[in-house]
């Protein structure tokens, strides 16, 4: 990972500024974090931009001059107390930023921080190393599962890394003691507390409404000498995790050594688009006008109130009786069916923070099943056509009883209008891709990532030839592998494309699947078979032991399709030139190799080359040994053509010159050929 490291430092006042050690500051301005930070008033502080080569910035930005934080190296930490308001606004609620952070640092800046979940505080190499001298209150807005993040919506404290030693879901107590939860995502202004006490060597965090006065009881009370997490000098200041998904405001900040910060004046704080105050004190000469729009708007709201009622008491009268039509076939598949209203209290009415992602298929929610408390991942679908949805819902039950350590279980559905809901186990670990892609320091050891080719295999062999009735999966890929608590990988999704056929595909015409894992045969024909399936699957065990996706424009011409660089590797004599370089030397040369090959050989271009799962998984567990004519026969696929462009034109697949008289796995391929 190259990261180029921007610095823009304005208006750095270094030499006169270092000298002049003050006791604390009140600023009544505000400055924004988005794709950069802007600065309200320029000479109190200073913008440092950090970036990596991608599309988000890092963004800090520090107050001008340090503070004393202690009288000796040995010495201890003094107190001190700082407050400030905030406002996250999302441009994009389905998709969080990741929030922000309050920071005490021995420079003016952290320098080497990168955004997203770093929050512009650490990178991949220094996270968790002591010599940072970094203490944090970082306001989380997404879950970060390599950081133990609880939830999408906390607040932690942050010494020297990212994990917390302390944290909790966003909220106060308010003076009955009970817990009201705050959505930091809201647009509304919340006001933070950070207080440091050098007596008891306490650390409290405490946020509230600006509306009600600050809160008794803090949100985190952490007891800890932060003595040798401070140098004598200390800079303080705000670091962002950037990104155009949210923009982060801070509106008025006061701090104070060994002394209690200044009280923000509210009255100047300036009007943002997005920003609510949510301020109930806000009565003066409008008051009367806002009164009389409020009489105008109440009665409006009534009239239509009673409409609504209207209308859905006809609404309900007929959908009553729409379902029950439908139940009396529906009620042989009992146990697997949920009722709406369960899903509905369970992931919250859907809402948009129970988002766990967006697919070719629909929406995947988390929820919590009332009563059991079982969590599970609900997949929304909407689905136009009626007819055919019996079939839908028996195949649905099918998989409902299909039982496999490595398959994602299928709970259950629920049907509504033309909503059908998938009712999932909850993977808390996510799905395999974001491992590959997304975790730049949760790198997949080969142990990892060869024990997840195993599993997967053996997923689908049970799907292919284990199981009463054969299960065509459709769309293998990192993003439909999940990966439970224990690491094992569980494929998920299964049939999914399939009952897609059956009513509106959402995105190929008549292919299901992904660009990259289709079969080229299944273009021509039309039709899905186990070989499908196989052919994906070759293309997956290429992309886990590559770390790379399938097709890569970006990629020099030879190592545009993942297939065509691994061939081509092999020809050369180097397969293993292929192999994920973040591995280094950490993998076991036999494994890979085995791997590698038999990928190409699942991904043959012709169907009747490719191995049956039960090979595949014996080959996996070495109890089979690959065919000596391997090599001929699986680089006889047309892959000579240097000028060739993108994708390898199958079509022209010479026929006769295969050698497969070893294979036991293969139908007639002669009759086969073209
Ligand atoms: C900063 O914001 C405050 C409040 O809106 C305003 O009074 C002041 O002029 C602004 N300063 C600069 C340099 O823009
Ligand atoms: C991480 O940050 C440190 C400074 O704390 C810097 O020296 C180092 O180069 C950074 N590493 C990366 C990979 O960016
Ligand atoms: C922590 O950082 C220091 C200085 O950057 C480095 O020498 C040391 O090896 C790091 N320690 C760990 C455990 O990474
Ligand atoms: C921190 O919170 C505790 C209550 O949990 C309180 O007794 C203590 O005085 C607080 N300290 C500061 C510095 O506010
Ligand atoms: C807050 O600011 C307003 C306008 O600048 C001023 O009139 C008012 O006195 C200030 N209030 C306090 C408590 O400082």
């Amino acid at each position: 990972m190259s990261c180029t490291i921007l610095i823009l430092c304005f208006f750095l006042k270094l030499g006169s500024s270092e000298s002049s050690i003050q006791d604390g500051f009140l600023f009544n301005g505000y400055f924004k974090f988005g794709d950069s930070a802007e600065l309200n008033n320029s000479n109190m502080f200073s913008q440092v931009i950090y970036a990596d080569s991608g599309l988000s910035k890092a963004n800090q930005v520090f107050y001008n001059h340090p503070f004393k934080f202690k009288n000796s190296p040995t010495g201890s930490a003094f107190s001190f107390s700082t407050t400030f308001i905030v406002a996250v606004v999302a441009k994009d609620p389905e998709f969080n930023g990741h929030g922000l952070a309050f920071a005490i640092s021995p420079s003016k800046g952290i320098p080497g921080a990168l955004p997203n979940q770093h929050l512009g505080l650490f990178n991949a190499s220094n996270n968790g190393n002591s010599s940072n001298h970094v203490v944090a209150v970082e306001l989380d807005t997404d879950q970060d599962f390599q950081f133990n993040d609880i939830d999408d919506n906390h607040l932690g404290i942050d010494i020297n890394g990212l994990v917390s030693v302390q944290s909790a879901t966003a909220g106060y107590h308010d003076e009955h003691g009970r817990f009201k939860q705050l959505y930091l995502k809201s647009g509304k202004l919340i006001q933070v507390w950070v207080e440091y006490e050098s007596l008891n060597q306490r650390l409290n965090v405490t946020i509230h409404p600006i509306k009600i006065p600050k809160p008794v009881l803090p949100l985190l009370s952490l007891t800890k000498d932060l003595s040798p997490y401070f140098f004598e000098v200390m800079y303080v200041g705000f670091s962002s995790a950037g990104g155009s998904k949210s923009s982060h405001y801070i509106f008025g900040w006061s701090f104070r050594m060994n002394g209690q910060a200044d009280e923000i004046n509210l009255s100047t704080l300036p009007d943002i688009p997005g920003v609510t105050r949510d301020n109930e004190g806000d009565a003066g000469d409008g008051y009367r006008k806002v009164q009389k729009i409020l009489a105008v708007v109440l009665s409006l709201v009534g009239v239509i109130f009673l409409l609504l009622l209207i209308f859905g008491a006809l609404m309900i009268s007929r959908r009553r009786k729409f379902i029950q039509v439908l139940e009396d076939w529906e009620m042989l598949y009992g146990p697997h069916r949920f009722s709406y209203k369960d899903l509905f209290i369970a992931t919250k009415g859907f809402r948009q923070r129970q988002l766990l992602g967006k697919g070719g298929f629909g929406r995947v929610y988390r929820g919590i099943l009332p009563f059991s408390n079982v969590q599970i991942a609900v997949k929304r679908i909407s689905h136009d056509s009626r007819q055919g949805m019996r079939e839908f819902v028996a195949e649905i039950a099918t998989i409902g009883r299909l039982r496999h350590p490595n398959l994602v279980r299928l709970l259950g559905y629920c049907r509504r209008k033309n909503e059908l809901f998938l009712v999932y186990d909850y993977m808390p670990n996510g799905s395999l891709d974001k491992f590959l892609y997304q975790l730049p320091n949760c790198i997949l050891n080969w142990k990892q990532r060869f024990k997840i080719i195993k599993d997967v295999a053996s997923a689908l062999f049970y799907l292919h030839q284990q199981w009463v009735q054969v299960i065509i999966h459709r769309d293998i890929k990192p993003a439909n592998v999940l990966i439970d608590d224990q690491m094992n990988a569980r494929l998920g999704d299964f049939g999914l494309a399939r009952l897609c056929d059956h009513g509106n595909a959402p995105q190929t015409s008549h292919v299901a699947g992904t660009p990259g894992y289709i079969d080229p045969e299944i273009v021509q024909s039309g039709k899905s078979t186990t070989c499908t399936d196989i052919y994906a699957f070759g293309v997956f065990m290429l992309e886990v032991t590559c770390g790379r996706k399938p097709v890569d424009p970006q990629a020099s011409l030879e190592k545009v399709v993942l297939i065509d660089w691994v061939m081509n590797c092999w020809d050369r004599g180097a397969i293993l030139e292929a192999v994920d370089c973040k591995l280094g030397d950490d993998y076991v040369l036999h494994e890979t190799e085995l791997v590698l090959k038999l990928g190409l050989l699942c991904s043959h271009p012709v169907a009747a080359a490719r191995p049956s799962m039960s090979s595949v998984v014996q080959f996996l567990d070495g109890a089979a040994q690959l065919p000596e004519s391997l090599s001929s026969m699986t680089k006889s696929r047309d892959f000579g053509d240097d000028s060739g462009q993108g994708r390898v034109a199958y079509d022209e697949f010479p026929s006769g010159n295969v050698t497969i008289a070893s294979l036991t796995f293969t139908e007639s391929f002669a009759s086969d050929g073209r």
